[in-house]
């Protein structure tokens, strides 16, 4: 009899392919201890898109959420999943950035690292295979699973073949769209224990329903370990059930040894989380079934139906489904898993919104094309590469050899925020991100500016209008904020400073164009001031609305006045403008998507605020055309 091993990915992969990766680390907790009495192989729990999600919508550091598995998580192995040199991220990060990541997550508790390369252009895998070596931890490679021309038999086993002697101690069939067939799945994985000689581990996707009978196909063909979930995370675009899976292996030769009481103890636990947070179900529709024409994975079909309802234009699932294969085919059959699988559809999504395709092409689409994610698995159609860079030369090299390390950089950046390394990782990774979330953790720890006062000093009425001022500050700090400071509306600015003033805790001198403000010694020994513009009156301005052009968001994303948080602006409010040249950056769907001046003339007004969420055709700038 073959034992076979289970690698639960409820916490990583489950949430991530049905729940938007929102379940929190509190939904967790109570569970924890019971998931690692189980016995199972591994643990997934970190990394792929739960790194972002934390910081950006969760407000949870992710390094303090590994932290807290590993302390309740005692027995189980701790896996994550490692997207190469893409991290945990969108876009190649320099060796350094890789080295120092790894490093930290192996330090914070990891203990398998599961690493791919969307394009198994296995140059992407080089760095990241040599820092989890020099770590002492488990490295996995995958070899990505998909359907084309050129993804043959050989060609996954060349891949894996090549991934051994990179170092890797085991490898994983990664299939994200569900796309391997029970037989095919068979003659993978026989082929690869043949060839290979390392331990196989499978991850599928149920979505179009074939997963458990792939996963007893491989257990039969001699797989070593199954990816699978707690049944309220499983199904549809998420991993089999492993109530099913460990009942369907059951005295058989093969068996997981699993107890199916403890398992169903563990999917009560979901079940109530699901429940009270109305998370969906895992369900196949038919759309789901014809994966195999449009191959789009698990965790993308929810992501491009709550894009397309943002863009309010649900109606053109079916057509962006027709698009994504023809993009696919365009752009030389990536296999389609994050980053890539956001590259073609977002193409896909764009090319039926605009009416035009390629007429609009984000920048990750064009990077892609210039070969700055790897080599394509076959040529890119070379029509479409015209459209898309025209023509520029495409790169040869592996890319990261294009970066410049980042580490330092990113220290020096950070050097007024934090001096831990994880935070700096954080905003090495993302930036914009890591900063806001800092914003918001600090404003956590921080007290309120009025409870630094020693309660004793205000008489009755200080006293209420300490409670005043301390009743308007949550509504003041909901504004966006940025690089640590708050930006506030002028007029809630002046209000609360007027508080302060008449409480004798500030003196606040305002000028023409600034506030400054200081706060008394009463405030403990804390002394701050600050000087904030006033932003200038748009009611005085009078527009010649003949020759004003409006530009106006083509999709629901936030809005980027610069490319990084340090960079000046691409336009301010005054400045000529040409034709062509980028405006700002609307983020959507992952990607960052260039908005252009679509005239010659002069920016008379920028309507929204840096990092703010913006709508569908919402204006964003006034040119005044030549
Ligand atoms: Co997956």
């Amino acid at each position: 009899m073959k034992k076979i091993g289970i690698t639960d990915t409820s916490l990583r992969d489950g949430h991530q392919s049905l729940w938007a990766t929102r379940m929190t680390t509190d939904d967790m907790l109570p569970i924890l201890e019971k998931i690692d009495d189980v016995g199972y192989h591994s643990l997934e729990v970190w990394g792929g898109a739960t790194f972002d999600v934390c910081m950006r919508y969760l407000h949870e550091d992710p390094w303090e959420r590994l932290r807290t598995i590993r302390k309740n998580i005692k027995k189980t192995r701790l896996q994550m999943l490692l997207r190469g040199q893409s991290i945990v991220g969108y876009t190649h990060y320099p060796d350094d950035i890789v080295y120092r990541f790894v490093d930290q997550a192996a330090e914070n508790g990891i203990d398998i690292f599961r690493a791919f390369d969307a394009l198994n252009d296995i140059r992407n895998l080089e760095t990241s295979l040599k820092a989890i070596k020099k770590t002492g931890k488990h490295a996995q490679a995958c070899v990505v699973y998909t359907v084309s021309p050129v993804h043959t038999m050989e060609h996954f086993v060349n891949t894996a073949l090549r991934l051994k002697d990179m170092g890797a101690d085991s490898i994983c069939i990664k299939d994200m769209a569900g796309l391997l067939q029970p037989y095919v799945s068979y003659e993978l994985v026989k082929a690869l224990k043949e060839a290979v000689e390392l331990p196989i581990q499978l991850h599928t996707h149920y979505i179009g329903g074939l997963a458990v009978v792939s996963c007893v196909k491989a257990a039969e063909a001699g797989v070593d370990v199954i990816d699978t979930a707690s049944v309220p995370m499983a199904f549809g675009s998420s991993q089999p059930p492993v109530e099913t899976i460990v009942r369907a292996l059951q005295g058989a030769d093969y068996d997981t040894g699993l107890d199916l009481h403890a398992l169903f103890d563990i999917a009560d636990h979901f079940e109530q989380i699901r429940k009270q947070k109305g998370f969906e179900r895992g369900v196949t529709r038919i759309s789901d079934m014809k994966v195999f024409e449009h191959q789009v994975p698990g965790g993308m079909i929810s992501n491009l139906v709550s894009q397309l309802e943002e863009q309010k234009a649900s109606d053109r699932l079916p057509e962006v489904l027709n698009e994504i294969p023809r993009v696919r085919k365009d752009l030389g059959y990536p296999p389609l898993v994050t980053p890539t699988s956001q590259i073609i559809s977002v193409q896909a999504v764009l090319n039926v919104l605009s009416g035009e395709r390629y007429k609009l092409s984000p920048g990750e689409v064009k990077d892609y094309v210039r070969g700055l994610y790897g080599n394509p698995p076959a040529p890119i159609d070379a029509e479409v590469q015209n459209k898309i860079i025209g023509d520029e030369e495409v790169i040869t090299v592996r890319p990261a050899d294009l970066l410049e390390p980042g580490w330092e950089k990113a220290k020096k950046e950070m050097a007024e925020i934090s001096d831990k390394e994880e935070d700096i990782l954080s905003y090495a990774l993302f930036p914009q991100v890591a900063l806001k979330f800092f914003a918001y953790r600090q404003e956590q720890q921080d007290e309120n500016l009025p409870q630094i006062l020693p309660a004793d000093t205000l008489g009755g009425e200080a006293a209420k209008q300490k409670e005043i001022i301390r009743q308007s500050l949550p509504k003041v700090r909901k504004k966006p904020v940025s690089r640590g400071d708050e930006e506030m509306n002028i007029d809630e600015l002046r209000e609360l400073l007027l508080l302060f003033d008449q409480t004798g805790i500030a003196e606040m001198e305002i000028q023409k164009d600034s506030f400054k403000i200081s706060l008394r010694k009463t405030a403990g020994s804390k002394t701050i001031s600050s000087e904030t513009p006033v932003p200038e009156n748009k009611a005085e301005a009078a527009y010649d609305y003949a020759k004003m052009v409006e530009v106006l968001s083509p999709m629901v994303g936030t809005f980027y006045a610069a490319p990084s948080p340090d960079a000046p602006p691409y336009a301010r409010v005054g400045e000529r403008v040409k034709k062509g040249q980028t405006l700002c950056i609307v983020e959507a769907m992952k990607l960052m998507n260039e908005v252009k001046a679509e005239c010659d003339g002069t920016i008379v007004e920028i309507a929204v605020e840096n990092a703010e969420p913006i709508e569908y055709n919402q204006l964003l700038f006034l040119i005044e055309k030549d």
